[in-house]
């Protein structure tokens, strides 16, 4: 029932039972009443009368008053519960509308703006997620290119740049992991202006082959450096092009790389950097000649802060989240990565693009 019916009932109440009780009064002192004309004139009649209309008057105020507390009240209360509840942060306490009347609808909208509130505050509490997880993948991946910059500066210092083109080859490199710092830095200024953590993306077509060939020689330089020796094959039939934000997809290749020259353990490191044909896909595998991978714990080094037991006693370092970033950015472009691995003998990484096709977004 809605407050303002309720409440002309609540007053008819306080007129009619007081009314009814005269009455009722009047009608059985009449019974035995030989003039009833004469019957008021009694002044014992006038009291009883009187004081039965004001107990009648009293009980009904006092339940009309009971009623109200408990139909209007008490929810009001309630409600100003909850209002300090939620001020307070709790925006878990749930209000029932219970009735159908103006603070059944009141209940119900302080329901919705509950929950409206309860789902904002979640979504700023996974933007802030996310975007502390954006800080960490860039900070992660800025520390590859600052050691390589400074490793090759320590060279130089040591003078091991004994020919001008080993000391420009030297510098070439610092020239290119100063700018992966520097895309790095951008990308973080870019995040740090944008009201989003989503990883801003900027796709083209790319030759898979030339890019990997380019990449394969960008990296042929760090890798001797380490021992190990690097080979790269195409087995594609015809050229093929894949859509890729070409500066994101080295940091999945630079991540895996990473991985490969910290977990090869032998004197001779051999990295075999592979494209074939898939289809409607394209297929890199990069296989390493490292430590390997246990086969219980290759479903789980694509998870965040995964690290095997191998490479946690091991003096590497590393806080897991290399291959995480990959597969996230590998995601990302519509692809999938995947390792095999035997333990002992080495690790290959797979990971499979779309084609690049007419109407093909
Ligand atoms: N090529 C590899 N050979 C052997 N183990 C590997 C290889 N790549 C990854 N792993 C295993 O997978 C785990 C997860 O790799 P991931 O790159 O995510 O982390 P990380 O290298 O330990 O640390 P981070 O990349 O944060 O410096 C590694 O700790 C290691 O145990
Ligand atoms: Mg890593």
């Amino acid at each position: 029932m809605r407050l303002r019916a309720r409440l002309i009932r609540a007053f008819l109440f306080i007129i009619l039972v007081p009314a009814v009780a005269v009455w009722v009064t009047l009608f059985l002192l009449g019974q035995g009443h030989p003039n009833r004309e004469a019957l008021l004139s009694d002044s014992a009649n006038f009291w009883l009368i009187t004081v039965i209309a004001l107990i009648a008057l009293v009980a009904t105020v006092i339940l009309v008053i009971l009623w109200i507390n408990k139909s209007v009240l008490r929810r009001i209360r309630e409600l100003q519960k909850a209002t300090h509840e939620i001020g307070n942060g709790n925006l878990d306490y749930e209000v029932e509308s219970l009735r159908d009347d103006e603070i059944g609808d009141l209940c119900d909208d302080f329901e919705t703006m509950r929950r409206k509130l309860k789902e904002s505050e979640q979504e700023r509490r996974d933007a802030d997620n996310e975007m502390r997880t954006v800080i960490s993948n860039i900070s992660h991946d800025l520390r590859t290119p600052v050691t390589a910059v400074k490793g090759y500066a320590q060279g130089i210092l040591d003078g091991v740049t004994n020919s001008p083109e080993k000391l420009n080859r030297y510098v070439h490199t610092i020239y290119n992991k100063a700018s992966d710092m520097e895309q790095l830095v951008d990308e973080l200024s870019v995040y740090s202006k944008i009201d989003t953590s989503k990883i801003v993306y900027h796709f083209n077509r790319v030759d898979i082959e030339t890019y990997m060939r380019g990449y394969a020689d960008l990296i042929r330089l760090d890798l001797e450096a380490h021992n190990i020796d690097l080979s790269f094959r195409s087995t594609l039939p015809a050229p093929a092009e894949v859509i890729a934000d070409t500066e994101h997809f080295k940091r999945v290749l630079d991540n895996i790389i990473t991985n490969s020259v910290k977990y090869i353990d032998k004197s001779r490191g051999i990295l075999d950097i592979r494209i074939r044909d898939a289809g409607d896909a394209v297929q890199l595998e990069i296989e390493d000649n490292g430590c390997g991978i246990p086969r219980q714990d290759l479903p789980f080094i694509f998870d965040r802060f995964y690290r095997t037991d191998l490479s946690r006693r091991s003096t590497t370092g590393g806080s897991g989240i290399g291959l995480s970033i990959a597969k996230k950015i590998v995601e990302d472009h519509g692809g999938r990565i995947w390792a095999t691995s035997t333990e002992g003998v080495g690790t290959i990484l797979h990971i499979v693009l779309r084609k690049y096709a007419e109407g093909n977004t």
